[in-house]
């Protein structure tokens, strides 16, 4: 598949993953119980197909590349893209540790806090790469190196993931799917 419309198609799983999130933190606002459980979920599909996964792919294949290419690591779009991941990977450790003793009211304000910065801060993140970086590299990189990452994206995702993990990640999305999307 190409590259680029793999990071696309992951962007969209992504996505659906953040809207749950909102759904699920907009309730807890109103007091309205959510099953620990689902947010476990959220945060494990956070960690391992967003972070570890699809920004893997992106930092060591894509951004590696467009860095070869002439794009800065201090400052610019693609260093602005690394600095956005980091900031990502702080709200999800936030939410981690404030799930620990999420009856608090204190833990539970700090995962609605963190949850709605993430979400904020993906989807902002997503439609940058999709409308803006994305297509810089399409224009970019030539087909040799487009080809490359190709190559690159199979490794990442051979070797990041074991096949327990992808089998919990497809469960967990359906199962979220299934129980959030018709609610509003
Ligand atoms: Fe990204
Ligand atoms: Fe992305």
């Amino acid at each position: 598949m190409d590259p680029i419309k793999e990071l696309n198609n992951e962007h969209l799983k992504i996505s659906k993953i953040l809207d749950i999130l909102e759904i699920m933190v907009q309730k807890m606002e109103k007091n309205i119980y959510i099953p620990k459980a689902d947010m476990e979920d959220i945060l494990y599909f956070s960690r391992l197909f967003t972070d570890k996964l699809h920004h893997t792919k992106e930092e060591d294949g894509l951004f590696a590349e467009m860095f070869q290419a002439g794009y800065s690591k201090e400052k610019g779009p693609v260093a602005m893209m690394l600095l956005e991941h980091y900031s990502g990977h702080h709200c999800v450790r936030n939410m981690t540790q404030a799930l620990v003793d999420i009856n608090k009211k204190e833990s539970t304000e700090k995962f609605i806090k963190n949850a709605f910065e993430y979400v904020t801060l993906l989807r902002a993140h997503i439609l940058t790469e999709d409308k803006i970086l994305f297509l810089a590299a399409k224009e970019k990189l030539s087909p040799n190196i487009y080809r490359k990452i190709g190559k690159e994206f199979k490794i990442i995702e051979a070797g990041v993931l074991d096949k327990k993990e992808i089998k919990k990640i497809d469960k967990i999305f359906l199962d979220l799917n299934k129980k959030y999307s018709n609610i509003k």
